[in-house]
């Protein structure tokens, strides 16, 4: 078995290397078809408990179970082959001890063959980021806006506005940074803290409604495609996703109704004419062709490049 790939998939020392180099390019990514888009232009995908939201209409990450978001990482793995695929912990899967958060770290890499997870919280979670990186489970911190923690913040609030709110902050980041964690997220955090952490720690921060000054960047894929029905602040909206559905689905609405879908072109004959087009005939053909279809698709598909 070979051990190079000619382009092998990113892993965590190759996102630490980055630090102050040229800007990390991160996005959430929750299935294989987006993921194999954007696998092409970013340098690593998260699978974000965010999913529950984005995807499962939960209106925190807090109810997301560690199944559902190995389900999703599994198929953002299966369709990405250059970026590092980080997942989220979600909530109550490792704040209890560093030995329970092993556990479930260990089963979402060993299950989805995930390069690193992502957990919340800085000073209360140092210990448990050291114990995890000590067993070969590379982790990503996640400091300022904790989403998980939401019920104790009081909603989901800008970080760090006022400056007594710094030190705690910093501190969070320093000890995430010296526990071994490889990049940490700065989320919500306002724009001279996020660069003044960046400046101080080792890792490369990557931001999202922080700073251009950090190390990278993050934004949610359904939020900066205009895809999420309301979008905080700091998302750019760089495409009208939700448009062009709204607009293709209206369209195909409307020709159903009106019975000009399908058209002869999305419709099959019958060989022979009308003659052979006994109920049973049509059956038979319709079969043939939905299996010729299929083994024509499978025989161009390109076979997976093996990882090793
Ligand atoms: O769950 C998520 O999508 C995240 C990003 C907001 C960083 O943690």
């Amino acid at each position: 078995m070979s051990t190079h790939n000619e382009r092998r998939r990113l892993m965590a020392p190759d996102i630490a290397a980055r630090k102050g180099g040229e800007p990390i390019v991160a996005l959430t990514s929750y299935h294989a078809h987006t993921a194999s888009i954007a696998d092409a232009h970013c340098d690593f995908l998260l699978v974000g408990d965010s999913l529950g939201m984005v995807m499962h209409g939960y209106e925190t990450t807090v109810p997301v179970p560690l199944d559902l978001m190995i389900m999703h990482a599994k198929a953002v793995v299966r369709g990405s082959k250059k970026a590092l695929v980080v997942v989220d912990m979600p909530f109550g899967t490792y704040e209890e001890s560093p030995p329970v958060a092993f556990r479930n770290a260990a089963r979402v890499m060993k299950e989805t063959d995930c390069g690193a997870v992502k957990l919340e919280g800085g000073r209360r979670m140092a210990d448990t980021i050291r114990y995890l990186v000590d067993r070969g489970i590379p982790v990503m911190g996640h400091i300022g806006l904790t989403p998980q923690s939401i019920h104790v913040l009081g909603g989901f609030k800008t970080q760090g506005r006022s400056i007594d709110q710094w030190h705690a902050i910093e501190e969070d980041a320093r000890l995430v940074s010296e526990a071994g964690a490889f990049a940490i997220v700065l989320e919500a955090m306002t724009a001279p803290l996020a660069e003044r952490i960046t400046g101080a720690i080792a890792i490369p921060t990557i931001g999202i409604g922080a700073s251009p000054g950090c190390d990278g960047q993050i934004l949610v894929m359904e939020d900066m495609l205009g895809l999420s029905p309301r979008v905080p602040k700091f998302v750019k909206e760089f495409g009208a996703i939700g448009k062009a559905i709204d607009r293709a689905i209206g369209l195909y609405a409307a020709e159903v109704r009106s019975r000009t879908f399908p058209a002869q072109e999305h419709t099959y004959a019958v060989k022979g004419g009308d003659s052979a087009a006994s109920p049973a005939n049509v059956v038979a053909m319709a079969t043939d062709t939905n299996d010729a279809a299929l083994a024509a698709s499978r025989a161009t598909k390109k076979p997976r490049t093996p990882r090793t």
